[in-house]
């Protein structure tokens, strides 16, 4: 997979990819992200990417026009499968959008900032709007990271057995159930005896029964 993330703060986006799971599937080359600097596709001294909105009101919208050149330079170097627009009006992330996004080759991720984007970047280049919750961050960048994330540790080969995507939480719209690592006691706080009981059968249609009990308390609309 190839993901190209285009932003006006490539500096707020980094740090993320430079630890763990996402530095390793990167180190072995199970994808690549490069980031696209929104200021390096401007024309004029100001390096201006953002303008005042058309009718007016407050707030910068980011224009059409570096956006265009940035994204059309991409798509001449190769086919992309989506060009995904971060905004807090997109659908909203969840596992199920994450395993499709995974499946595909290469992406676009396009960062909104201030206001946003003028529409016609939307009408003309964008194929999916992605929320990542019902609140409004300060940019698309932190959004992008997140999708990121949710979408490379599923790529074949990046989790191992111990981290595999197959028992997260979700994944089966389930909650995960309760982990427990030593000491078995802890201010007398004890660990379930079944899960020191060696009898496998037994801990996983405990952990099965957790699961749902869990879902059922806390999200019982994923149940529906
Ligand atoms: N940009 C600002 N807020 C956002 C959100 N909640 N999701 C995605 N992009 C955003």
């Amino acid at each position: 997979m190839r993901i190209d993330i285009i932003t006006v703060l490539p500096e707020l986006l980094k740090s993320p990819f430079e630890a763990s799971i996402l530095k390793r599937a990167i180190e072995k080359n199970l994808v690549e992200v490069h980031f696209h600097n929104l200021r390096e596709y401007t024309t004029g001294k100001y390096r201006q990417v953002d303008d005042y909105q058309f009718g007016g009101g407050a707030g910068m919208v980011l224009m059409v026009e570096p956006i265009d050149k940035c994204i059309s330079k991409l798509k001449s170097e190769r086919d992309y499968d989506e060009i995904i627009y971060m905004t807090p009006d997109g659908n909203t992330l969840n596992q199920g959008m994450a395993n499709e996004i995974s499946l595909k080759k290469n992406l676009i991720i396009l960062c909104g900032h201030y206001k946003g984007v003028d529409q016609r970047v939307r009408d003309m280049f964008v194929t999916r709007e992605i929320s990542v919750g019902d609140y409004v961050l300060s940019g698309g960048e932190l959004a992008a990271a997140i999708v990121c994330d949710a979408v490379i540790r599923l790529l074949p080969g990046v989790l191992n057995d111990e981290t595999s995507a197959l028992t997260d939480t979700f994944q089966d719209n389930l909650l995960a159930p309760p982990v427990y690592t030593r000491p078995a006691e802890y201010k007398g706080q004890k660990v379930p005896e079944i899960l020191l009981s060696g009898d496998f059968p037994k801990i996983e249609k405990w952990r099965e029964e957790q699961a749902l009990e869990r879902t059922n308390q806390r999200r019982p609309d994923l149940l529906k």
